[in-house]
């Protein structure tokens, strides 16, 4: 069995990656260990990046995304009991859309498989061979290999691409808390999301549709679910979100909800030989932001453009700029990912100097233009080239 690129995981990295190949005439096959219902319903952040959009779009993936997906132009920075909104658009002309990765992953899954796409479900990979190439997997009980020309991993933090790669070196910061997330079937209480910080700690009320609100709850990083009954999560978003003037915090059945372990991490090379590393599989970002989507969408933007002038012309000059240039955004994102998870959440840790810092900073971002815009350009993400 061949193909030109194996691609390792069917998430939005490597589902795109796919698809934006496929417009280029070159040939991929998915394998993704999980089954389609379970990468159908994974719950990630739903924030996208103008830049995002535009590949969606501009690739032919994007007509649901253009008739569902929410238009925003703004976020509301909320502490000290008031709010304060960060006009995105007017700082910087772009706007974000929320549009949640699960529907992203519904939609690229349905146009592979309408253009003959090749994804494999339940096809578990077991070793990948960067120089041969090769993948090998196991699908139905059987043992497979898949001769390639490349190999794409978008595997995930957890996959086994990363640790293929010899004598990568990584960087990384976990933090003291979590985020406890839910789903609920309640309207949004709000139009614009609002990230608020509080003494008891972060929230952020987002969304997901006209009907369906999305929040979350800054918990210690060993939380236990079962602590949480729907009232508690309830009372405590209300406690945290309140304002001086009334505001109210619609409640509903809640439909889903989960813990998320915050982090950062990088890798460095994105490369070896040839297997090329893109998005979860190569860095993390804690969620504050939304970048983790947004980033696996860059790198494999400069993956399948990295490919074509390859398979057209033969010059590899693109590929191997391929970690620098991916590495260069990766790491702009975790800096702004740290610094706004540190601007909003209550490390348990921090002495009353620290917790004074941090009131300032935020009062400083909601009233200065510099420092606005240098959330709102990092925010709408910068251009792609
Ligand atoms: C989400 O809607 O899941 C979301 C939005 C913005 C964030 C993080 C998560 O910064």
């Amino acid at each position: 069995m061949r193909t030109q690129v194996a691609i390792v995981g069917g998430g939005p990295a490597g589902l795109l990656l796919s698809h934006l190949l496929h417009r280029r005439g070159i040939a991929s096959v998915v394998l993704e260990g999980r089954d389609r219902a379970y990468v159908e319903r994974r719950q990630r952040a739903g924030m996208l990046e103008q830049g995002t959009t535009d590949v969606l779009r501009e690739s032919g993936a994007g007509e649901r995304l253009d008739r569902e997906g929410l238009v925003h132009h703004g976020l509301e920075l909320r502490f000290g009991g008031a709010g304060h909104r960060i006009p995105l658009t007017d700082l910087t002309g772009r706007t974000v859309t929320v549009y949640a990765q699960t529907e992203i992953v519904k939609d690229l899954v349905a146009l592979r498989l309408a253009d003959g796409g090749d994804v494999r479900f339940e096809a578990e990979v077991l070793e990948i061979d960067a120089s041969a190439p090769s993948v090998t997997y196991r699908q139905d009980g059987r043992t497979h290999t898949l001769e390639c020309d490349y190999v794409a991993g978008c595997d995930g933090f957890h996959g086994v691409s990363r640790p293929t790669v010899p004598g990568l070196r990584t960087f990384s910061r976990e933090y003291p808390f979590a985020w406890l997330g839910i789903l609920a079937d309640v309207p949004p209480s709000t139009h614009e999301l609002i990230y608020a910080n509080h003494e008891r700690g972060f929230a952020l009320h987002s969304l997901r549709s006209p009907k369906v609100s999305r929040l979350y709850l800054q918990v210690p990083p060993d939380e236990d679910l079962g602590a949480w009954p729907d009232t508690r999560i309830w009372d405590e978003l209300a406690a945290r979100l309140a304002t001086g003037d009334g505001w109210e915090l619609r409640q509903g059945p809640v439909t889903d909800r989960s813990i998320t372990p915050m982090r950062s991490f990088v890798a460095e090379p994105m490369r070896h030989d040839r297997l090329f590393l893109a998005g979860d599989a190569a860095h993390i970002v804690p969620p504050t932001g939304a970048k983790g989507l947004n980033l696996a969408v860059a790198d494999v933007t400069v993956l399948a453009r990295a490919l074509t002038e390859r398979y057209a012309s033969g010059s590899e000059t693109l590929l191997d700029g391929y970690s620098a240039t991916c590495l260069r955004r990766a790491w702009r994102a975790e800096h702004f990912s740290y610094w706004m998870t540190t601007l909003l959440h209550v490390d348990p840790a921090a002495d009353p100097f620290a917790l004074r810092l941090q009131r300032s900073h935020l009062d400083y971002v909601a009233s200065s233009e510099a420092a606005a815009t240098t959330l709102a350009e990092n925010y709408v993400g910068l251009p792609f080239d």
